[in-house]
């Protein structure tokens, strides 16, 4: 079995497997250019040679054990009629839904069709993804997507929608309802196309309060990691609650995830004893990091390596890779991790 897979079955290997989320992108040349040819990055996203070559980038410059497809958590919110659009510097920005009558502006008529290109690059990458690499699908967790829909963008404090949430709960929860349907049918459709494991990205999951994160944030995701597995049993689904605090315990105990991303913040050693009994941790080196390179890249990766890697463990940062990353770095923290635990006893 691929090593990555493995991982996620819970087998402790060494060295751990790794990848890094958003290890596609433009901190690397080779991005940049096929970025220009394709016009706009939602291009590159729907043009399943273009996303299939980028997805490949990271994994034939550095080896990865994992290749995540190319797209965006957002094609979500387009497949369902919303404007979508990238503005260089400012990221993404979409036509904001401002009350619960808007929610009737969308529609799951043309969703599949809208989101065939993804399914498409998955199929492209069964043929050419390395044969020990696993091929990684995923989505954005329903608050994290509807957090977008409703700002019209990324927010420093997503203002907007905790008031829609708190004051009109009854049409906030039809909004997140839509979402576990379509987010859970989204992923069926991506391992039918063969993506061999899944990740659930809820980058925003940290801004509730305990109640209202289990009810907007665990809760919806549980239901689509239930809902993945009526369809593929086998198939691993990773969480990323990122900014979950000590509400990882509920998330490793209660979400039915097979592996848990952890983000910067995390302590070590409380999750080695409190998470990793219950499931493979991901994580989850502070991409800053490996901007920084030298030693603090090299420290922060041993003591990682150090108390995570005797249970099991993949390899990967606390967030995704920053734009201005040297891909040299990222070679040299591939070298730490494969020969550092080599030599480590097992
Ligand atoms: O991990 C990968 O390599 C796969 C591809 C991937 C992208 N976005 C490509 C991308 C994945 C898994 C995502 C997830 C995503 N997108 C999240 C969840 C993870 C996280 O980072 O919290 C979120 C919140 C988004 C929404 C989004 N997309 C934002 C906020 C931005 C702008 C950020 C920026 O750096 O400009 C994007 C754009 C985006 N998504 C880029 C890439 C490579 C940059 C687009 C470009 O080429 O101009």
């Amino acid at each position: 079995m691929k090593p990555l897979l493995q991982a996620l079955k819970g087998n402790i290997l060494s060295p751990p497997p790794v990848w890094f989320m958003r290890q596609a992108g433009r901190y690397l040349p080779e991005y940049r250019e096929v970025r220009s040819r394709a016009g706009s990055f939602l291009d590159l996203c729907k043009t399943p040679e273009l996303a299939e070559k980028v997805t490949l980038q990271p994994v034939h410059r550095f080896g990865m054990d994992g290749a995540i497809l190319f797209s965006d958590i957002l094609v979500v919110a387009e497949a369902l009629g919303q404007k979508l659009w990238f503005e260089e510097g400012t990221g993404p920005r979409l036509e904001a839904l401002d009350s619960a009558d808007d929610l009737n502006r969308l529609t799951t008529r043309h969703f599949h069709e809208h989101l065939h290109p993804v399914y498409q690059t998955l199929e492209r990458l069964q043929e050419s993804v390395p044969a020990t690499v696993t091929r990684i699908g995923f989505a954005g967790a329903p608050w994290t997507v509807a957090s977008y829909m409703i700002e019209g963008g990324s927010s420093r404090d997503f203002l907007k929608s905790r008031l829609w949430a708190y004051r009109d709960p009854n049409s906030f929860a039809r909004l997140i309802e839509l979402l576990v349907d379509v987010t859970s049918d989204y992923l069926v459709h991506q391992v039918s196309a063969g993506a061999e494991a899944v990740q659930l990205f809820d980058s925003w999951a940290g801004i509730w309060p305990e109640a209202e994160f289990r009810r907007w944030s665990l809760e919806p995701c549980r239901r689509i990691i239930e809902r993945v597995h009526e369809s593929y049993p086998e198939v691993p689904v990773i969480y990323f609650p990122r900014g979950a605090g000590v509400l990882y315990e509920a998330c490793a105990v209660e979400s039915g995830a097979q592996a848990l991303s952890l983000d910067s913040s995390v302590p070590l050693r409380w999750a080695r004893d409190v998470l990793q009994p219950h499931v493979t941790l991901q994580g989850n080196l502070d991409p800053a990091c490996l901007v920084a390179g030298g030693r603090a890249m090299e420290s922060a990766a041993e003591s990682l390596l150090r108390m995570l890697d005797e249970g099991p463990f993949i390899f990967n940062l606390g967030h995704g890779i920053d734009k201005t990353t040297p891909p040299e770095h990222v070679t040299e923290l591939m070298e730490i991790i494969r020969g550092k635990s080599a030599q480590a006893p097992t």
